[in-house]
């Protein structure tokens, strides 16, 4: 049996998972679909009962102790938010219900105000739907255009063409740090410099990049930054926006409602200060609450450490699926996070994915909401496998045997 060279306490992590502890259809599990949904932390399971069964009420209204608790454990979250990626304030943390509510509470409510004909909204070939039609929603709405910035073969971003399409037109720069698809690192902190040199805004889509890399905003110096708490071993329905704070003031609201306000009558509101402006109604209390201790999980662990151990995996995994015959990787990036995407000769994704469900493996196949990047490969989809701090070289064996299997068969 393979052995674990980085030192992570793999029994302790996987504790926290009671669900990776059953069979599927009559085999241990083995949960490779991670760039779809992380697992959730039992502490983060535990931390959501612990609210319902003891603390639930509504936020920021009531003066009841139950209210008060709420609202102490939700601004607590916000807290460890903001030192979690580092922003300069709290008051620069937003709670949506994901990354793409992030994204589209940029595209519509900055879009509205600071996009006008002729602007140029920059995004990559690798990004995900969500960062590609909401701007195109926004685009239709402000006559701007949006230019793509083309990759290379192995699913990299060409920096030189980048810099190219830059100019006092660029309005935005969008790009994701982490491909879904392809795991892909992008080199954010130096595209987000070259758009700072033409005082583009900037957007980075963070939500593969959170569970994996230690984000510091300020460093990045990013103007937006957003992630879901779903592919972090928190609760689904809970996401983040980052805003600087010039740039959130600067900001119309998204959606009006309670919360948002400080003063409303009938000939006219006005709004509260961030983030509440951003925060109408009520929103996913127990979730919020809850992401604190999937934050815990992580920093427990170390994102350094995460890093180092996910990609020994990705290295395991990547020699041992190059001897299966038949494989082709699609995204070969050389700096790439623990996915791995690929066809085999002569069986259909879907069919390898059900085939791989048969033995208790999750994968994800399909055009994995990049059909974009899946043009400029010239196919529909693939087979991804994509792993996270939990998963163990022992389950990459299973699934290379499980695949080496399937490939006789047709063959
Ligand atoms: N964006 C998620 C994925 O890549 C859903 O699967």
């Amino acid at each position: 049996m393979s052995t674990v060279t980085t030192a992570i306490d793999i029994k302790k992590i996987r504790s926290q998972f009671p669900i990776l502890d059953q069979e599927v259809n009559g085999k241990p599990l083995i949960y490779f679909d991670n760039a779809a949904s992380s697992q959730t932390a039992k502490s983060v399971v535990d931390a959501l009962v612990n609210f319902y069964e003891k603390d639930h009420a509504n936020i920021h209204r009531g003066i009841h102790t139950l209210a008060e608790r709420s609202t102490k454990a939700f601004e607590e979250t916000r807290e460890r938010v903001h030192q979690f990626i580092n922003s300069a304030e709290a008051d620069e943390i937003i709670f949506t219900k994901g990354t793409t509510e992030s994204i589209n509470l940029v595209a519509q409510a900055w879009g509205s105000k600071f996009l006008k004909s002729g602007d140029e909204i920059l995004i990559s070939h690798l990004e995900h739907h969500s960062n590609i039609v909401p701007w195109q929603l926004a685009a239709e709405r402000t006559g701007a255009i949006i230019k793509v910035i083309p990759i290379n073969e192995k699913g990299e971003i060409l920096i030189e063409e980048y810099k190219k399409l830059l100019s006092t037109k660029t309005k935005l720069v969008a790009v994701n740090y982490i491909s879904n698809s392809l795991g892909t690192i992008n080199p954010v902190k130096e595209i987000i410099a070259e758009a700072i040199k033409v005082n583009a805004t900037t957007l980075i889509d963070a939500a593969q990049a959170a569970p994996h890399i230690k984000i510091d905003v300020q460093e990045l110096n990013c103007d937006f930054l957003a992630l879901s708490s779903h592919k972090m071993y928190g609760p689904t329905g809970v996401g983040v926006l980052y805003g600087r704070r010039e740039v959130l003031e600067a900001t119309p609201p998204y959606q009006g409602g309670g919360e948002m306000i400080k003063d409303v009558s009938f000939s006219g509101t006005t709004f509260n200060d961030i983030p509440y402006k951003f925060e109408a109604g009520t929103p996913n209390i127990g979730g919020v609450i809850a992401f604190k201790s999937a934050m815990d999980f992580i920093d427990e662990i170390g994102h350094e450490a995460i890093q180092a151990y996910e990609h020994e995996l990705l290295e395991y995994a990547t020699d041992r699926l190059n001897q299966i015959p038949g494989f082709t990787p699609i995204g070969t990036a050389e700096n790439k996070a623990s996915v791995i995407s690929f066809l085999i000769d002569n069986v259909h994704p879907y069919d390898l994915g059900q085939l791989l469900d048969v033995k208790g493996i999750a994968v994800r196949t399909g055009h994995h909401c990049t059909q974009p990047l899946m043009d400029f490969f010239e196919i529909d989809g693939t087979v991804r496998a994509s792993f996270a701090v939990y998963n163990t070289k022992e389950e990459i064996d299973v699934f290379c045997e499980s695949l080496q299997k399937i490939v006789e068969r047709f063959s």
